[in-house]
């Protein structure tokens, strides 16, 4: 299973639902490639109606409280997005860390509740572009992990890894390959370290400005395990050429 590339849409706050059409464009597309895991993670407020819509990819929450109930006004739990039909939720996406002010300790209990509800987790980290200037990618990368990454024996097996460089999301700036590779590299040395063999079986996600051009050059870097894309996920035609070149790295 960990060996299927995993390509996750992250729709963000777009879409409403007269986009159900592409996402029903996405999930035939999806059937085509059996040997990509393909899921999609729309605005809350389309979760119940896509699950009924699609049936070959997956749908998931952007976030969720780390409470199960309460008074939390505008907050969704992880029971609720159970409870709307997602399998899995995206935590600790950079844009929640800066304009929602989301240490790693909200976002650890964030995964925490998650994997407790019974969803996967598709957990970000990412440096900005003036700590990649000063050299501090992996340092960063690796701090955050190690206040983030959801604790106990089985959280390895509901986990995914995404690394989104803060400076490449929605601006069509790419880190090189080289670059990618020693991240993700380092990235797989932490879960391993913090789940033993587990660690060696989760799926470590590039994303930032992932697109039809370049996707198949970054799914072949080792230790890139799939993609997750923001822009490029809106429309059946941009994401399913990004679904096609990870089925044919896969091949490869
Ligand atoms: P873009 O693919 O639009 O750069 O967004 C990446 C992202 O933030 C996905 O979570």
């Amino acid at each position: 299973m960990s060996n299927i590339p995993y390509i996750v849409g992250n729709w963000k706050m777009n879409g409403a639902r007269s986009m159900l059409s592409e996402a029903r464009a996405i999930d035939r597309a999806a059937a085509r490639f059996p040997k990509v895991q393909v899921a999609l993670a729309p605005p809350a407020t389309l979760i119940s109606a896509m699950r009924e819509a699609v049936q070959d990819i997956g749908v998931g929450g952007q976030d969720c409280h780390a409470e199960v109930s309460g008074a939390f006004t505008g907050d969704i739990s992880a029971a609720m997005l159970v409870d709307a039909g997602a399998d899995f939720t995206i935590v600790g996406h950079s844009e929640r860390r800066a304009m929602h002010g989301e240490s790693d300790a909200v976002v650890r209990s964030k995964a925490e509740a998650a994997q407790a509800a019974g969803l996967s987790v598709i957990l970000c980290v990412g440096e900005t572009e003036a700590q990649r200037d000063t050299g501090k990618a992996e340092e960063v990368v690796a701090k955050q992990l190690k206040g983030s990454l959801p604790r106990g024996e089985a959280a390895a097996a509901q986990l995914a890894v995404a690394y989104e460089p803060v400076w490449a999301i929605g601006t069509g700036r790419v880190p090189s390959v080289k670059d990618v590779r020693t991240v993700h590299k380092s990235i797989r040395a932490q879960l391993v370290a913090a789940y033993g063999e587990a660690g060696s079986d989760v799926r470590i996600l590039y994303g930032g400005s992932v697109n039809a051009d370049n996707a198949a050059k970054l799914m072949a870097v080792d230790e890139v395990g799939g993609a997750l894309v923001g822009g490029a996920s809106l429309t059946a035609d941009g994401f399913t050429a990004i679904i096609g070149a990870a089925g044919l790295a896969d091949e490869a």
